[in-house]
């Protein structure tokens, strides 16, 4: 019995001890190889778990240039060799899913594997069909990202409120949750997402270093905080047909690197004082975002 243990032992340490040879030998020509990634088996599972959820459906996007991105997801390949996939030049982690306009149709599972792939710093899935899932509140878990995007041109995509978990996301740069109307429908009917003004309170908080922010046809049906006056960053505020109220923030007319600002189709939205060399649309507008 003893000996067996013992036995036993010494066979797991010769393993252990010829694996980690041969890792540390196939580490080394990892390193002299130029661009060659290996995927993280977990990330690759999560990945391939994500897209099980989905069905290809061509009418789930309007990009006439849209392809099934995900075909290319085949599990005996390297994950970051899939299309829409990038991963780090040196940790090999996953960081970027680019899934825009890939014909994706199917409900977002709240739990879904996705957002255990911690390390992105970009998530693109505008353009697919989400069958009005809500969005996830586990979005929150995914402390890295820099650049967020949920766009759509689809009345089927995500609705109901945004979750207040995107105000976690400290480090974004670009938040796009904007929709867009494909044919000329009331206004209203697009409007399927909700921001809670207090949502939009700790996003501007927390999100410091934003530079772009993009909520037409989100409804948010309040005034606008004062806390936008802070994002000294904000390059781009795009607010068409939000529901917005009350005095718009003059501050903001004093950000220095405001290039865009689009308030149009808000009727109940005062604006005061207009500076800056910056186009305005103002509230009667009758002008989309383009
Ligand atoms: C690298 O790969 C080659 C064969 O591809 C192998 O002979 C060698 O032992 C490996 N390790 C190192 C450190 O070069
Ligand atoms: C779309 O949502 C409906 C209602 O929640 C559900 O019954 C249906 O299975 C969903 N379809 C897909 C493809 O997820
Ligand atoms: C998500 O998973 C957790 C445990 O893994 C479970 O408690 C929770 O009910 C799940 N949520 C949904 C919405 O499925
Ligand atoms: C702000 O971000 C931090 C770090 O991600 C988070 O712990 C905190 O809950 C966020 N605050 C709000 C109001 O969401
Ligand atoms: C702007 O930020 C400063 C410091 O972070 C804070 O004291 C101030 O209350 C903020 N102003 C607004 C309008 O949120």
């Amino acid at each position: 019995m003893g000996l067996l243990c013992s036995l036993a032992f010494s066979i797991q340490f010769l393993l252990l001890f010829s694996s980690f040879l041969f890792t540390n030998s196939l580490s080394l020509n990892h390193s002299t190889a130029t661009h060659h990634h290996e995927c993280h088996q977990h990330e690759s599972n999560a990945l391939l778990s994500f897209k099980q959820n989905f069905i290809i459906s061509k009418s789930a996007s309007y990009n006439p240039l849209s392809y099934p991105k995900t075909l290319s997801w085949i599990p005996t390949t390297d994950c970051c060799s899939w299309d829409g996939i990038e991963c780090d030049e040196l940790t090999c982690h996953v960081i970027g899913i680019d899934l825009s306009s890939s014909q994706l149709y199917g409900s977002m599972d709240p739990n879904s594997t996705l957002f255990s792939l911690v390390h992105l710093q970009s998530l693109d899935l505008s353009d697919n069909d989400f069958n009005h899932s809500q969005i996830p509140a586990k979005i929150g878990d995914l402390s890295q990202l820099r650049h967020l995007s949920l766009s759509h041109g689809n009345e089927n995509t995500f609705s109901g409120e945004v979750p207040p978990q995107v105000s976690q996301l400290s480090n974004l740069l670009s938040l796009d949750l904007h929709s867009y109307p494909l044919e000329p429908l009331p206004y209203d009917l697009i409007n399927n997402l909700q921001l809670k003004a207090s949502t939009l309170t700790s996003l501007t908080q927390n999100t410091t270093r934003l530079e772009h922010l993009r909520l037409d046809f989100v409804t948010i049906s309040s005034s606008l905080p004062h806390t936008l006056t802070n994002l000294t960053s904000l390059q781009m505020l795009s607010l068409f047909s939000c529901d917005l109220h009350g005095e718009f923030p003059v501050g903001i007319f004093h950000l220095p690197n405001l290039a865009v600002l689009n308030l149009g189709q808000n009727q109940n939205l005062r604006v005061a004082v207009f500076m800056g060399p910056f186009l305005l649309r103002l509230a009667t507008s009758p002008n989309l975002p383009s």
